[in-house]
């Protein structure tokens, strides 16, 4: 018998072999974009460490949006940044916070075409940049959970009157989810979806983001209630407690560091999964990029690939226009 026997580069001798054979697909549906839209802002303002993203006035978000949607992405998931801050995020729940002002904006330009989610955090709302009201004004202060459930069902009911079709809280709070999704129920949107960010890491991997959204904690840091790095036992135990409480679907973040997780959890559930490449992992690609020290496109498709062949459904990526625009060129 010749030697050897099995010839697996059979099936990797021409691209159209390699396509054929291909395991998993990046497709521009399965990928959501996050946008930063700021209020009373005239033009919109570059984010230095995330090169192509930028912090949007109301018109640069609409052109971005349907610029997006044109390039056929599932998606769009909004972070706002409010004009003022204070102790307890009142921007995130007003009727012209600018979230809202950008969900009517958006709903009318882009009708049923895509789906608008909402993060729904206090961060960016809080002079304090933690997550939700906090315990005390002293140096040992952290956040006060309930108070912040108490604040998430006000934030949920105005996201979904607004237009939201998902509402995505990120804080880590426990109960959240069953707190939004009894909100949304009594005001009469039953019918919108819960993404929860079930297991979301305390990961030094947001730094970028905490430019864009301007959220950064301006004390401690959110350990005491976003996960440990460390834990993924414990990840599971978070997804089936926001399932129990009601989510729709549920997402891990970062996604890049952690798709071990995502494996287990895509594993684990049979609800939608999604994984968040955050702004860290982002940035070092572009960074390297720049510096020419690894090739963009290649590493931004790979990046991708990783985390659905890892099991997630959908994918949440700053590249998610550029992205959906070189496959259907492709
Ligand atoms: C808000 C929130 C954060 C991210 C998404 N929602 C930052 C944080 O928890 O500090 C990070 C996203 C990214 O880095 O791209 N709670």
């Amino acid at each position: 018998m010749a030697f050897p026997v099995d010839r697996p580069r059979r099936l990797r001798r021409t691209p159209a072999v390699r396509r054929l054979v291909a395991e998993t697909r990046l497709h521009p549906a399965d990928l959501v974009l996050p946008l930063f839209v700021k209020e009373d802002l005239a033009e919109p303002v570059p984010v230095g460490s995330m090169p192509g993203v930028q912090q949007h006035s109301l018109d640069s978000l609409r052109r971005a949006a349907t610029d997006a949607v044109e390039a056929g992405v599932g998606g769009l998931l909004l972070f706002g940044v409010p004009a003022v801050k204070d102790a307890v995020g009142s921007g995130a729940d007003a009727d012209d916070g600018i979230v809202q002002q950008a969900l009517r904006a958006l709903r009318s330009d882009l009708g049923d075409s895509t789906v608008l989610m909402a993060d729904l955090c206090l961060c960016e709302y809080t002079e304090s940049g933690h997550c939700g009201p906090l315990t005390s004004s002293g140096p040992d202060a952290t956040v006060d959970n309930d108070a912040a459930l108490v604040r998430y069902a006000a934030v949920a009911a105005a996201q979904a009157t607004a237009g939201a079709d998902v509402i995505a809280p990120s804080g880590m709070m426990d109960g959240q989810v069953g707190v939004i999704r009894q909100a949304l129920d009594a005001v009469g949107y039953a019918d919108r979806l819960v993404l929860a960010y079930a297991a979301k890491y305390a990961s030094a991997f947001y730094g970028p983001f905490r430019e864009a959204a301007e959220s950064a904690p301006s004390f401690g840091d959110r350990r005491a209630y976003q996960m440990d790095p460390p834990n993924a036992d414990e990840a599971l135990r978070e997804v089936r407690s926001d399932l129990e409480e009601g989510a729709d679907a549920v997402m891990v973040k970062p996604a890049g560091p952690y798709l071990d997780v995502v494996r287990r959890v895509a594993e684990a559930v049979d609800v939608p999964v999604a994984a968040y490449q955050v702004s860290g992992e982002m940035a070092m690609v572009e960074a390297a990029a720049a510096n020419g020290w690894i090739a963009r496109e290649p590493a931004i498709l790979e990046s991708l690939v990783g985390i659905r062949r890892a099991g997630a459904h959908t994918v949440v990526t700053y590249w998610a226009t550029e992205v959906a625009t070189l496959l259907r060129r492709s």
